[in-house]
Order: structure tokens, then C-alpha cells, then sequence
């Protein structure tokens, strides 16, 4: 494995770090295991599937290292939170966004990191995400690029000749464009065990659907923020379809922001599992 040396500058400049071999190739191997055990999430927006729980702890040194990396630094996720899988054979194929489920849980993406790590990969060239480094968009549309730093919950949309960034959350657009976001884009190639470090404002896109690509994604966030009731009470027409594909969950977030006007993300996760556990086991 490669030091991470180089990882928090270039994720606080670039917003992306591949880091090779990141994983073992015995793990990855449990992991694709995983995959093909079949086990998945509730969700109904995509089709997820679940690593074994074991397989995720055995991992959890590395993120563990890599957190301890980044604490020095002015990016600094600390909160290490489940796993899924995203495979092109599930039908993923997203166009640009920025990610929108943990905007509405973490309501920033300020200290959001995800660890991306395809373990089944047939060519590096193929089925990739594509991205837009950080640099890239503050560059081409810096006063644009200040209002989407740290956001989530936005798509790129382009009709006719028309070409804009949605908001999500708060519905309306967030800014105009007079070029494609592809061309700014860069496409890391993977290989099954290496990972791509994306902080969570990093607008990416499924590369192709061409190949049978199975990816984990490890989801790290900063919890210690305030998060509010009418952060989460804000809402549009897209944000209202993605809660009621996963109702059960959110419905738990609203009871939680019912008894509280505001609280620290931490506070609001334990109420939340511990909501979502009591439920379960009912
Ligand atoms: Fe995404």
C-alpha cells in the first residue's frame, strides 16, 4: 500500500485523492463475495447492495488511518458510517450531480468524504466516475464555484440550449452555465482495490455502464456541526421524491427535528439509529 502522503492537500485543492492498492486483494475478494451473496439495502432510489459487516471491520484500520491523515488538515472527516455497493449491473448511471441523501442528513458537505473502491473491475479504462475537480470549476466559474463549495443536493441540467445547476434541496437553480461540465472533467482510472477520495461538494458522473463494475462506497462524515429543523423542513419536488423512497428513514429524521429545533449531527444520527433499531426489532 501507498503512504497517503498527498492525500489532504489534494483533496483540500483538487477535491479528489487516488490512493493505489488501498485495499488488499483478499478483501476485495470478500467484498465481491459480499456482492454476489445478494444482500441489499431498503433504499428505493437505487439498487444497493451490503457488505458483510465483518468484511467492513476489517477495513475500518485503513479509514481509520486515512482520518488520522486528514486531521491536521482544513478537511477533516472523523465519523466513519456504513457501507453499500454500487454496480453498473444494478442500473447505476448517474449524470453529473453533487450527492444528495447525505446533504439532507448532513445539511454540508463541508467535512464529507467518500471512499470509493471498485472490487470488481474488469478494465481500468471502463466504468469509472468521472469528475470535476475542485480546481477545474473555481477556475472556469469561480463566483459559481463559491456558492456549490461544501453543498450537495444539485444537478447539472442541460435542455435545448440551455445548460444549469438545480437545487435539490431548496428547489430553484443555483447558476447558469455557457459550457459542459465534461469539458472540465477528468476520469481516474481504477483498478479493483484502489480507492478514489471524494469530498462530498465534488461533482461526478457514472464514466460508462459498458462493464460489470461493482464499487464500495464508505461514507465519512464530520459530526460535529449543528444541523437544523428547517434545514431539513426546506424542501422541493426532487427532495420530496428521495424522502419518499426512503420514508422509513426519514421519518425518523422528523421525529428526531419534532423534539429538537436544532442539534449536533452526532446527537441527531444516535437518535436516529436508535429510532430506526427499536422499530426493527418491534
Ligand atoms: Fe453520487
Amino acid at each position: 500500500m501507498q503512504t497517503l502522503e498527498g492525500s489532504a492537500q489534494n483533496l483540500v485543492l483538487r477535491g479528489f485523492h487516488v490512493q493505489r492498492n488501498f485495499v488488499s486483494s483478499e478483501l476485495v475478494a470478500a467484498f465481491a463475495g459480499d456482492y454476489d451473496d445478494g444482500l441489499t439495502a431498503a433504499n428505493q432510489v437505487y439498487s444497493l447492495g451490503l457488505p458483510a459487516a465483518e468484511n467492513l471491520a476489517r477495513l475500518r484500520p485503513r479509514i481509520e488511518a486515512l482520518i488520522k491523515a486528514l486531521s491536521s488538515s482544513s478537511f477533516r472527516p472523523t465519523r466513519i458510517g456504513g457501507g453499500v455497493f454500487f454496480a453498473t449491473g444494478n442500473g447505476i448511471n448517474f449524470g453529473w450531480h453533487q450527492d444528495h441523501e447525505s446533504y439532507f442528513i448532513n445539511q454540508t458537505h463541508r467535512n464529507y468524504l467518500n471512499v470509493y473502491i471498485p472490487v470488481v473491475k474488469p478494465k481500468a479504462a471502463k466504468s469509472n466516475l468521472t469528475i470535476v475537480p475542485v480546481d477545474n470549476f473555481a477556475e472556469a466559474v469561480p463566483e459559481l464555484w463559491s456558492r456549490l463549495e461544501g453543498g450537495g443536493a444539485s444537478t447539472f441540467r442541460q435542455q435545448g440550449g440551455r445548460r444549469w445547476i438545480s437545487d435539490d434541496c431548496a428547489g430553484g437553480v443555483i447558476g447558469e452555465l455557457d459550457f459542459d461540465l465534461d469539458d472540465l472533467a477528468e476520469t481516474p482510472e481504477l483498478r479493483a482495490g484502489d480507492a478514489l477520495l471524494m469530498r462530498g461538494d465534488l461533482f461526478h458522473r457514472t464514466q460508462d455502464n459498458d462493464t460489470n463494475r461493482v464499487a464500495l462506497s464508505v461514507r465519512v462524515s464530520g459530526d460535529q456541526h449543528t444541523v437544523t429543523r428547517e434545514h431539513f423542513e426546506c424542501t422541493c419536488e426532487t427532495k420530496n421524491w428521495f424522502l419518499q423512497q426512503n420514508a422509513p428513514m426519514y421519518d425518523a429524521v422528523r421525529t428526531v427535528f419534532e423534539r429538537h429545533e436544532s442539534l449536533p449531527l452526532h446527537a441527531l444520527l444516535e437518535q436516529v439509529f436508535a429510532l430506526r433499531t427499536s422499530q426493527n426489532s418491534a
